[in-house]
């Protein structure tokens, strides 16, 4: 089949996850051909790193390609098709700060959950609807696939701020747990699995898993989880679980899944049912964004480097994993039309019956040319719907609090989440994270 070719624009060209979703790109040009590929970041320096190593590998293995890095966004983002966002306002050093932050007063430090999340929440919006403006702006007819976290957050607010843009806001996490879910069961791959899941962003549930046959997977997985999590057997061939954080996480699993053994969990859960756990295992000195500095961003920036260097890539270690896939696989679907069933966070509107029609969930979708189609994951239980409505609410807090610039309503966010004890610890730790975040966030009356 002749398939048309595509332009894609990666905002964020400087993330640690370019490079891979380049190698994807690259290795999927019989699926998702491409003629142009343009890089852009606000952080020329940084950028041009990612984009000498990955100007190398077009050249020696796709050199029919345009490539271009670039920080005008007039020239990024004109005649493109597809833009994969996935920036990180503020950086690894303010993830470091939204971590260490809430630990001094006893609270989980984490990217996406609890005042970290809504820390970084309050940066990634502004800088999230400037891509959506830039798209509009040159390319209205494209889509944005974004990536950029806390997911949740941005997704609330670009359905808000920018309520007919063409962005689609996805997260690889139901993917990756999945893969160590072909594992644990045995299947070739994760596409094997068909599942129901409902939930928000790093807060959700799966209901059903069967095989493409229809065969129920979910008894033998709840066996394995309730012994192992999502670990053991897990282990190969994931690379997240090659850290030590992670394999921790994967684990916990087991001990999240106890809570409602009629569904299996996603792993984010942990940090909402045992916040106490997380606490205590974690080292307010060198938390994720100190792994992530020197593991992925060391790794990845030296590979880069060393690419540049020798002006080839023909024996290099960056890779594909799923989290390219992932994205890679929507597009396509977008452009050709497959009809392929994937998790992506949408607008409520009766998917979860009895939750508010305008919560933003993350739930399976039919992709095609169309768009998105959500599928009726139909009523869920009180246990799943009170910890869903609390955590809806503190996400809606928080763009109320970006809107009005409101102090009052980000202290209400904090102060409503389940990883945070009482009103008090809140506005300690909300003080703090305003003199961190000074020249990010709005200034708050
Ligand atoms: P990173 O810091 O390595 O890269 C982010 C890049 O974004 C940097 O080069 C930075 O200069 C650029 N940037 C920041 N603000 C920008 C702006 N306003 N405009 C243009 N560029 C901007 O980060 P990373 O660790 O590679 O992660 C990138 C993003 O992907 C983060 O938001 C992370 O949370 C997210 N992520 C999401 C998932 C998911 O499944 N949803 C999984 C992994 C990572
Ligand atoms: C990342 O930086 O990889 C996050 O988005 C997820 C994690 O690893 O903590």
């Amino acid at each position: 089949m002749n398939l048309e070719k595509q332009s894609v624009v990666i905002a964020g060209g400087g993330s640690t996850y370019t490079a891979g979703i380049v190698m994807m790109l690259i290795e999927n040009q019989d699926k998702f051909p491409l003629r142009k590929l343009k890089f852009y970041d606000n952080d020329e320096e940084r950028q041009s790193v990612v984009a000498k190593a990955c100007e190398v590998i077009v050249k020696e293995r796709a050199p029919e390609i345009e490539f271009l890095a670039t920080t005008d966004p007039s020239e990024a983002f004109t005649d493109v098709d597809f833009v994969m966002a996935h920036i990180r306002v503020g950086g690894l050093s303010m993830r470091e700060k939204d971590e260490k932050i809430p630990l001094k007063y006893g609270v989980v430090g984490q990217e996406t959950c609890g005042p970290g999340g809504m820390a970084y929440g309050m940066r990634s919006i502004p800088g999230v609807i400037e891509l959506i403006d830039y798209m509009e702006k040159y390319s209205p007819e494209a889509w944005m696939l974004n990536y950029s976290n806390p997911a949740a957050i941005v997704a609330e607010a670009t359905r808000r701020m920018r309520p007919n843009a063409r962005i689609i806001n996805i997260c690889d996490m139901p993917v990756a747990i999945k893969k160590s879910i072909a594992d644990i069961l045995g299947l070739k791959s994760e596409s094997e699995i068909v599942d129901r899941y409902y939930g928000l962003n790093h807060f959700g549930w799966w209901t059903e898993m069967t095989d493409k046959q229809g065969n129920d997977l979910m008894p033998k997985l709840k066996e394995h989880v309730a012994k192992y999590g999502y670990a053991a057997a897990a282990s190969e061939g994931n690379p997240l679980l090659d850290e030590e954080s992670w394999m921790d996480t994967f684990k916990k699993a087991k001990d999240v899944y106890a809570v409602d053994p009629t569904t299996v969990p996603n792993t984010y859960l942990k940090y909402y049912l045992y916040p106490d756990y997380v606490v205590a295992h974690a080292d307010p000195n060198y938390t994720r964004a100190n792994e992530v500095m020197d593991n992925r961003e060391k790794n990845v920036f030296a590979e880069c480097e060393r690419i540049a260097a020798a002006q080839t890539a023909e024996d290099t270690t960056i890779e594909a994993g799923e989290h390219a896939e992932f994205i890679v696989q929507l597009a396509g679907a977008l452009a050709y039309n497959t009809y392929e069933r994937m998790l992506l966070i949408v607008k409520n509107e009766g998917a979860i019956a009895n939750l508010d029609d305008d919560a933003m969930v993350e739930v399976p979708c039919i992709v095609s040319k169309r768009g998105y189609e959500p599928l009726c994951m139909g009523k869920i239980p009180h246990f799943q719907k009170g910890m869903i409505e609390q955590q809806v609410a503190v996400e809606k807090l928080v763009v109320d609090a970006y809107e009005e610039k409101s102090y009052q309503k980000l202290w209400q966010a904090m102060t409503l989440s389940k990883t945070v004890p009482s009103a008090s610890v809140a506005k300690e730790i909300l003080d703090e994270m305003i003199e961190a975040n000074a020249s990010w966030w709005p200034a708050l009356k």
